[in-house]
């Protein structure tokens, strides 16, 4: 199987998915990591790991909706060069339209900062604090249409604690990332995966 990450920026839970893919030895390979930013921190790892990289910079493409449209095209061409099966968004941060998303259906995950439903979109830790919940966590999912809305693949619990900001608890659950994302992206490599009537239903494991 062939994947390709897309990032934006540190890129650490794309690091945490090349280390895991090579230190357990998946029947896949990270065809390439492509960011939208030019100075994403993540493409130098990749770089020093072999891996090929990309840079599809969004700033290129003009404003509003037919700015977002040539992006995703091209961004689209460019991830088709690598020919994957597999297309895992980590920490890439641009909404996506309804014909890049359709595209990928069924073979594109994201890894989100939240217990979604709850707290789709941005700031995540901030409101989970301001809301007082006791637990939070992360989720991964597949890619729908509707931002942060596909089938749930798995998600992880940690408590939010008294005295907890933004920063304690974002470190709490990137620590939960970098174990889960992993984890999942294995589960799509060894065809463990199937949506069915919208949701996920895992098949057992060798
Ligand atoms: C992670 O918290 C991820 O859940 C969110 O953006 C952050 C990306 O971090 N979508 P990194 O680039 O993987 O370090």
């Amino acid at each position: 199987k062939r994947i390709v990450i897309l990032i934006s920026g540190r890129g650490s839970n794309m690091e945490a998915i090349v280390r895991a893919r090579a230190a357990e030895q998946w029947p896949a390979e990270i065809a390439a990591v492509i960011s939208n930013r030019p100075d994403a921190a993540g493409l130098a790892f990749a770089q020093s790991h072999g891996i090929a990289t990309a840079v599809v910079d969004h700033k290129a493409f003009g404003p509003g909706q037919p700015g977002r449209e040539a992006f995703d095209a091209e961004l689209q061409r460019v991830i088709d060069g690598f020919a994957p099966d597999l297309v895992v968004l980590a920490g890439f941060m641009r909404i996506l339209t309804p014909g890049f998303t359709a595209h990928y259906a069924e073979c594109m995950l994201n890894i989100h900062p939240s217990l979604l439903p709850a707290f789709t979109g941005l700031h995540t830790h901030k409101r989970a604090i301001e809301m007082g919940c006791k637990f939070s966590g992360a989720t991964v999912h597949f890619v729908t249409a509707e931002l942060d809305h596909g089938a749930i693949v798995a998600q992880a619990v940690v408590p939010v604690q008294p005295g907890d900001d933004e920063a304690s608890l974002s470190a709490r659950v990137l620590k939960l990332e970098h174990r889960m994302y992993p984890s999942a992206v294995r589960w799509f490599v060894e065809g463990q995966l199937a949506i069915e009537n919208g949701v996920v239903r895992q098949l057992a494991g060798e």
